[in-house]
C-alpha cells in the first residue's frame, strides 16, 4: 500500500517537475517533522532548490504550498522557519490506512517492483589476527543492511571477503615451522596465529635475515609449494571454525565465505586486461591506474602490481569485483569497512567505471568506537579489545542486571534473556549511531533501560506482548474502532512511517534511521498507554460502545508490537516474550 510520506513525496515531485528545476531533486523530499507540534511530515525541498537556483526559499516554499494544496492525505501545507514545508495528515485517512495494514504480516510493505541484485561484502577480517572491536561495526552493520535490503525485496548475497592471502602468512608459516604447537592451533587458532605473527615480526626487527626468510616462505606459498599450501590450508580451516562460532553467536550469516585467496589465479589477467584496454599503465616498473580526468584522484594512482611483480589488495578487489558482476550479476555492491579505506574504494569505483562494469559501488564506511578517553577503545593494558571478550562481557553484565531485577526467574531463563539483552544492547549501541561518526562506548549507557537503547525497546515490546496475551486469554480481540485521542493518533501516524523509514535506511545504508524510528514508536506507545487504558477503557462520550474502543486500542497494540518486532528482527536483535 502507499504510505503518506511516499504519497506526499510523489505529489511534491510532480509539482516540482513543472518548475523545470531538472534533476537531481533533493534526495529526501519528505521526512518526519523533528517536532510533531509543527506537523507530521516536512520537506526542505524549497531550502535546497532555493539555494541551488537563486530563489528566496520562503517565497518558493509558499508557491509550492499553494500548488500542493490539500490532498487526500493532508491539509494544505504550512511554511515555517527559513522555508520548510510542514504537512499535517488527516486523522481519518490515517486511521483507516492503519486498520487496513495491521492484518498483513508485512505491515503493508510491498517488495521492490524492480528488485536489484545486491552484494553485501562485510566483516571480512584478516586471518592470523583475532577479530577485535573494530570488526564489530562491519559485522553488525552488514548483517542489518542485508536484512533490510532483503525485506524490501532485493536479491541479496552476503559475502565474507576474508583476508586469507596476505603477506602475514610468510611470518606465520615461518613461526609455525620453527616452534609450532599443534594443540594451540586447534584450541584458539586466531589468537595463536596472531601470536606467531608477532613473534616473527619482532624477531625480524632485530635480525633482518628473518624477514628475508619469512618472505621466502611467502614466495613458496604463493608459488604453490605443497608443504606451505597444506599448512596454510590448516590455518585457514582452523580459523574458520573459530570465526563461525563467533558469527553464530552474533546471529550473522554469510551466503559465501570467499576470501582473497579465491581470486589468486585471476590477478594476472586483471592486470593484463586493464593494461590492454589502456586503463592501467606501467610506471617505474610497477603498474598503476591513473585518473587524469578526476580532480580528486588526479594525483592518486591506484597501484595494482608492484615492481617486484607482487599483486595487492587493490588487484584482488578488482578481480572480486569482476567476478561478482560477471558471475553473480551484481547491480550494487556494498563494502562495509572503516573510514580509513575511503580512498581505496573511491579508486576502485573509478576504475570499475572506466572498465565498463555496470555496477553501483557503495562504500558504507564507519568511524571508530572510542573509549571514555575519546581514543580508540582499548583494554586497560592498551591492547585492542577482542571481539569474543567483548561479547562475554556483554553477557556477564546483562546477567548481573537481570539477576538483580528478576531474582525470581529460573536460572535457564535468566541466561537466555541476558544473552538477548546483552548482545542486543551491544548491537544496538552500534546501529543506533550515525555510522560516519565515532562514538564513545559506555556499558552503563548501552545497557540502560532508559533512553535510545536495546533494553528500552525490548522492554516496550515485552510489555505490549503481555497486554496482547492477556487480551487473548480474556477472549478480547482487536477490531476496527474509534481512535481519536492525540496519543493514539500520534502512534497511528508513526506506524504509517515504518515503510518510508526502511526506504530511508536503504537509500543511505544507515540503520540508525531505523533505530531512531523504533525508539520514537516505543516512546509514543508509552505515552499512549499512560493516557489510554487499553483493556479497561473508561466511559467514552459519544455513541461508540466501550467494546469497540477497547478493540481499536488493542489493534494499536498489535500494530505496535508487529512494527517493533519486525524492526528488531531487521536489526538482528532477538525478540523476547518476557524480561
Ligand atoms: N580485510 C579487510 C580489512 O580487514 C577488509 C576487506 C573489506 N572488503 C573488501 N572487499 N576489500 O581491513
Amino acid at each position: 500500500m502507499q504510505f503518506p510520506a511516499e504519497f506526499l513525496g510523489e505529489k511534491l515531485a510532480s509539482v516540482l517537475a513543472t518548475y523545470g528545476f531538472g534533476s537531481p531533486l533533493p534526495e529526501l523530499l519528505i521526512e518526519p517533522c523533528a517536532d510533531p507540534r509543527f506537523g507530521d511530515l516536512q520537506s526542505n525541498a524549497a531550502l535546497i532548490l532555493g539555494k541551488r537556483h537563486g530563489r528566496e526559499p520562503r517565497m518558493l516554499a509558499a508557491e509550492l504550498a499553494a500548488s500542493v494544496g490539500a490532498t487526500e492525505w493532508s491539509l494544505p501545507p504550512e511554511v515555517a522557519g527559513p522555508g520548510f514545508l510542514n504537512f499535517r495528515l488527516k486523522p481519518d485517512r490515517c486511521v483507516s490506512a492503519f486498520f487496513s495494514l495491521i492484518g498483513d504480516s508485512r505491515l503493508g510493505i510491498e517488495e521492490a517492483k524492480e528488485p536489484q541484485r545486491v552484494v553485501v561484502d562485510f566483516s571480512s577480517p584478516n586471518i592470523a589476527k583475532e577479530m577485535h572491536v573494530g570488526h564489530l561495526r562491519s559485522t553488525i552493520l552488514g548483517e542489518c543492511l542485508a536484512r533490510v535490503y532483503r525485506f524490501l525485496g532485493h536479491r541479496v548475497t552476503t559475502v565474507n571477503h576474508l583476508g586469507d592471502w596476505g603477506t602475514q602468512f610468510g611470518m606465520v608459516l615461518l613461526g609455525f615451522k620453527r616452534h609450532g604447537e599443534e594443540a594451540r592451533l586447534e584450541e584458539r587458532p586466531l589468537e595463536y596465529l596472531e601470536e606467531l605473527y608477532q613473534q616473527i615480526q619482532s624477531a625480524a626487527k632485530e635480525n633482518p635475515a628473518i624477514r628475508e626468510e619469512a618472505k621466502a616462505e611467502l614466495w613458496k606459498l604463493q608459488n604453490g609449494d605443497p608443504e606451505n599450501l597444506a599448512l596454510w590450508r590448516r590455518f585457514i580451516a582452523a580459523s574458520q571454525v573459530e570465526l563461525s562460532r563467533l558469527y553464530e553467536e552474533l546471529g550473522v550469516h554469510f551466503d559465501f565465505t570467499m576470501g582473497e585467496s579465491a581470486y589468486r589465479d585471476q590477478l594476472p589477467s586483471v592486470v593484463r586486461d586493464l593494461q590492454a584496454s589502456g586503463i592501467a599503465q606501467p610506471s617505474q616498473g610497477a603498474v598503476c591506474v591513473f585518473f587524469p580526468d578526476d580532480p580528486e584522484l588526479q594525483d592518486k594512482p591506484f597501484l595494482i602490481q608492484k615492481s617486484d611483480g607482487a599483486y595487492l589488495y587493490a588487484t584482488t578487489d578488482l578481480a572480486a569485483l569482476r567476478f561478482r558482476v560477471e558471475e553473480w550479476k551484481a547491480d550494487r555492491i556494498l563494502y562495509i569497512t572503516d573510514g580509513r579505506q575511503r580512498l581505496h574504494f573511491q579508486q576502485l569505483a573509478a576504475t570499475a567505471k572506466r572498465w565498463g562494469l555496470p555496477v553501483r559501488i557503495e562504500h558504507v564506511w564507519f568511524g571508530s568506537i572510542l573509549g571514555e578517553d575519546k581514543k580508540p577503545l582499548k583494554t586497560r593494558e592498551g591492547k585492542p579489545i577482542k571481539l569474543r571478550e567483548l561479547l562475554a562481557e556483554a553477557l556477564r553484565r546483562a546477567y548481573a542486571i537481570l539477576a538483580e531485577k528478576r531474582p525470581d526467574l529460573p536460572e535457564e531463563r535468566k541466561v537466555r534473556i541476558a544473552r538477548a539483552v546483552g548482545l542486543g544492547a551491544l548491537k544496538y549501541a552500534d546501529l543506533s549511531q550515525n555510522r560516519n561518526l565515532d562514538y564513545v562506548f559506555r556499558w552503563e549507557k548501552l545497557l540502560s533501560f532508559e533512553g535510545n537503547t536495546a533494553p528500552y525497546l525490548l522492554n516496550a515490546y515485552v510489555r505490549i506482548r503481555a497486554i496482547l496475551r492477556k487480551a487473548d486469554a480474556s477472549g478480547i480481540s482487536a477490531a476496527h474502532g474509534p481512535l481519536r485521542e492525540p496519543t493514539e493518533l500520534r502512534l497511528v501516524k508513526l506506524l504509517l512511517d515504518f515503510c518510508p523509514t526502511l526506504e530511508r535506511v536503504e537509500s543511505e545504508s544507515r540503520p540508525h534511521f531505523l533505530c531512531t524510528y523504533l525508539y520514537e514508536v516505543a516512546r509514543a506507545f508509552h505515552r499512549f498507554y499512560e493516557s489510554c487504558p487499553v483493556l479497561q477503557p473508561g466511559p467514552h462520550p459519544g455513541t461508540e460502545s466501550v467494546g469497540s474502543q477497547r478493540a481499536a486500542r488493542l489493534a494499536l497494540c498489535q500494530g505496535t508490537a508487529a512494527t517493533l518486532g519486525t524492526g528488531l528482527d531487521l536489526l538482528g536483535i532477538e525478540r523476547l516474550e518476557e524480561m
